[in-house]
């Protein structure tokens, strides 16, 4: 099992399932490379016009149910893996979920996934079953379409594996009239983008933070989460860390990915913005799709927001923070790795963000840490195996205005998918 384990790619069987449901309409399958690429080219342009940034069912729907849908499932489960391997998530009872724009329901699946995989990991460990659980969804969709599409890949996957029982509602609506009711986890993946496209920047934003704050308020149980997945681009997460931003000035408590409640620090800079990009692939009978379209298929990048609500008596529920190893340890830094790896001559850099040694106590900030060559050895080898999104506990601290890894400090990679956290082996 790898580092990644609660977040994979789809297996050959979805291959089967989406197939037959593209067959049943007519439109190209994953075999029909050339056919499926032209649609898939077609799609990418509609959303990455900031002006449509959408594509309806009946324009795009073998595009979105042949590439987007595999594409985007992990995404989901990626962005709820922490919220997963904390075992924030209880199944003791069905676990209600609300998915806002749900289309064909793939970030649902990610989340299903991402609860298969702890569930396996666990057995795994104990030597016993998986333990199972209902995922009871509830997924609303403006487009009627979207929505019998996302049924009928449910029912192409009746009898799958895994522990988990997926029980699917959908309601045809626009997000403005929510179903009124309590959910422990509701989703917006890649929602946001789509909405109020034409508006200036910051109406759009306060748009967007009261949007969010009334899901906290009236739809999230005590104690669930919302979680929203939005594309890698540059000014859709931008946007996303405005808003975010402005939630946590109104109070709302940030459980990923940031580990801080300061303002963004990669709002300082224009040309920063801060994104995922994973090592999980496309699924191999994709990879000629996404050739023939010009389009990646190597990582996983996304950006995400994960927030909470208050516990039953009201009390802020734990942040992921609260959750790493060396809680309350004095001089030790919680950070986040938000950058790929710069190497260069001599020494090894990468931009993490959390907080650092001030010269008057913690700073946030968002710095390039680096490790002189010379200053390797096996308590900080792991700076060398870190990757984009990592978490790391650092100690003692690196200093704000000197941010260094030298060669007495010590590193250990927090890991949320029910594996050790290390101190250094390579995946
Ligand atoms: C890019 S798709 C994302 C689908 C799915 N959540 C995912 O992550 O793969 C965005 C979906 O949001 C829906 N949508 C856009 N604006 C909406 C609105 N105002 N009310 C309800 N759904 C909306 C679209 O119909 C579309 O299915």
């Amino acid at each position: 099992m790898n580092r990644r384990g609660l977040v994979r790619p789809l297996e050959d069987d979805w291959r089967d399932a989406l197939d037959a449901v593209a067959r049943a309409r007519g439109w190209p399958t994953s075999r029909d490379v050339a056919k499926l690429a032209a649609k898939v080219d077609a799609l990418s342009a509609a959303y990455n016009d900031p002006a449509r940034a959408r594509a309806a069912m009946r324009d795009a729907g073998a595009a979105r149910l042949g590439f987007s849908f595999p594409r985007d499932v992990p995404k989901g489960a990626a962005a709820v893996r922490e919220l997963v391997g904390t075992g924030a998530l209880r199944l003791d009872r069905p676990l209600r979920v609300l998915d806002l724009g749900a289309g064909l329901g793939a970030t649902t699946w990610g989340l299903v996934r991402a609860l298969d995989a702890m569930a396996e990991q666990r057995a795994a460990r104990s030597g016993g079953p998986p333990e199972g659980g209902v995922v009871e969804a509830t997924w609303m969709d403006a487009d009627a379409e979207a929505l019998q599409l996302a049924e009928a890949i449910v029912r192409a996957r009746q009898g799958r594996a895994g522990a988990l029982e997926l029980q699917v509602r959908t309601v045809a609506r626009s997000l403005g009239a929510a179903p009124a009711g309590a959910f422990d986890v509701v989703l917006l993946g890649q929602v946001l983008s789509e909405l109020d496209v034409a508006s200036p920047d910051e109406l759009r934003r306060d748009r967007h933070v009261e949007l969010l704050r009334g899901l906290l308020r009236d739809r999230v149980a005590p104690g669930g989460a919302l979680v929203v997945v939005e594309p890698a681009l540059r000014d859709r997460t931008r946007h996303l860390h405005r808003v975010r931003d402005a939630l946590v000035e109104l109070g709302a408590s940030v459980f990923a990915p940031c580990l801080h409640a300061a303002p963004c620090p990669a709002l300082a800079r224009e040309t920063d913005w801060c994104h995922e990009d994973l090592a999980v692939d496309l699924p191999p009978w994709l990879v000629p799709v996404a050739r023939a379209a010009g389009l990646r298929h190597e990582g996983l990048t996304f950006s995400y927001l994960v927030l909470r609500a208050p516990g039953p008596e009201g009390a802020r529920e734990p942040r992921l923070v609260d959750l790493l190893p060396a809680q309350g340890v004095p001089r030790v830094a919680h950070l986040r790795v938000v950058s790929e790896a710069i190497r260069t001559k001599g020494k090894h850099e990468a931009f993490v963000c959390g907080e650092l040694a001030g010269q008057d106590g913690p700073v946030v900030a968002r710095a390039k840490l680096m490790r002189l060559d010379r200053d390797a050895n096996p308590g900080n080898e792991l700076w060398e195996h870190l990757d984009r999104g990592d978490v790391v506990v650092v100690a003692p601290a690196p200093d704000a205005e000197r941010p260094r890894v030298g060669p007495t400090t010590t590193l250990e990679r927090a890991t949320f998918d029910g594996t050790e956290s290390d101190r250094g082996e390579s995946r």
